[in-house]
């Protein structure tokens, strides 16, 4: 029987792209794209679904007789840290609703994003094992932490085929960002073309683990094809692309603009920055489904540049 998609979120950041994606490979009748707001970018079937309602999230699997699911819907973690109650319910209980689908044969299968925000303070900062200390220190990462865990549980005693990736902060121009830490190294290229300026809510020097859009929906999308046997992690595999400070990402940027004026006023991101790994290891991704980054920072920044200038309509 062919593939039949459900994405959750589809309107945002990363369903924006992994929409076009799966609907160049699938076809878009088969990708059913759903989200709280109304979606205008997907040809194929869109509805509007609200994923913490379990009796409208089964309607709508019956409806398209959907195989797949990916959960794209959470609340971020600049969001959750001003509405803690809010973040844990919606991010849990849509979890919840998807695991309970599959366990009950409804569904085969489940893609559901973790986040380096699993780790904390007393993670080591450099390199980041795949296996380490866990102790998240905002609503976000406690939810990714406990979600992992959930999806790991659902998959030993319920044989649910669930495939977790802990994404770094991702970058695209396609998407609005939504929310996050992260969201500097986005709307840095929207300063940089409109005002040839850009004030940072990070300080230059904190570095993250980052990637490139393209590089974090091919992942996705191996990692859901690989055989099964090769799964052999069931939390959520680590992820690396590039890692780099504010004052990295500009100096990139002067590349191309020698004029682009960067300063910084951190805000309370930085402290949530400031608790998340520098950089990852993900020999383990690499080991088991043969993972591989393609984009640099350099070229990261190229195609974010001519990306937003497509988008604000400004001639290269
Ligand atoms: N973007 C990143 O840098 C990043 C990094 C790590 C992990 N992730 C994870 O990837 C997933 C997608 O992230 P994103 O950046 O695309 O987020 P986003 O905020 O851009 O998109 C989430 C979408 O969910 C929708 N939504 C919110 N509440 C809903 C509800 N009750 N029912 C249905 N839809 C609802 C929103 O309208 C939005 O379109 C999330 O699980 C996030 O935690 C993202």
């Amino acid at each position: 029987m062919n593939e039949r998609i459900l994405i959750l979120g589809a309107g945002g950041q990363i369903g924006t792209e992994l929409c076009e994606y799966l609907s160049r490979k699938h076809g878009s009748e088969n990708v059913i794209a759903t989200d709280i707001r109304a979606i205008s970018h997907h040809d194929g079937p869109c509805e509007i679904l609200d994923a913490t309602d379990a009796d409208a999230l089964k309607q709508i699997v019956d409806k398209y007789s959907i195989t797949t699911v990916y959960h794209l819907v959470a609340m971020l973690s600049a969001t959750a840290e001003k509405m803690p109650e809010k973040g844990w319910a919606l991010n849990m209980d849509s979890l919840f609703h998807v695991l309970n689908l599959a366990r009950d044969k409804h569904i085969k299968k489940i893609f559901w994003p973790s986040s380096i925000a699993v780790f904390g303070l007393t993670t080591p900062k450099h390199n980041t094992p795949q296996r380490t200390i866990m102790e998240p220190g905002t609503v976000y990462g406690i939810s990714k932490s406990a979600g992992e865990l959930w999806c790991q549980y659902y998959h030993r005693v319920y044989g649910v085929d669930v495939r977790s990736i802990r994404y770094p902060g991702l970058i695209s121009w396609k998407g609005e960002p939504g929310g996050g830490t992260t969201d500097y190294a986005v709307d840095i290229f929207y300063g940089a073309i409109k005002d040839n300026a850009y004030t940072s809510f990070l300080a230059e020097d904190t570095y993250l683990p980052m990637m490139y859009m393209s590089d974090a929906i091919r992942a996705t999308v191996e990692l859901m094809d690989a055989p099964d046997e090769n799964v052999r992690t069931r939390t959520s595999y680590n992820l690396a692309g590039i890692s780099f400070s504010p004052a990295e990402l500009a100096n990139a940027i002067k590349k191309a603009q020698p004029d682009f004026q960067i300063d910084y006023a951190p805000d309370f991101r930085n402290e949530i920055a400031l608790s998340w790994p520098s950089s990852i290891d993900d020999s383990t991704a690499q080991t088991e489904w043969n993972w591989q980054p393609e984009y640099t920072l350099d070229r990261m920044v190229d195609e974010m540049l001519n990306g937003v200038k497509t988008k604000l309509n400004i001639k290269a």
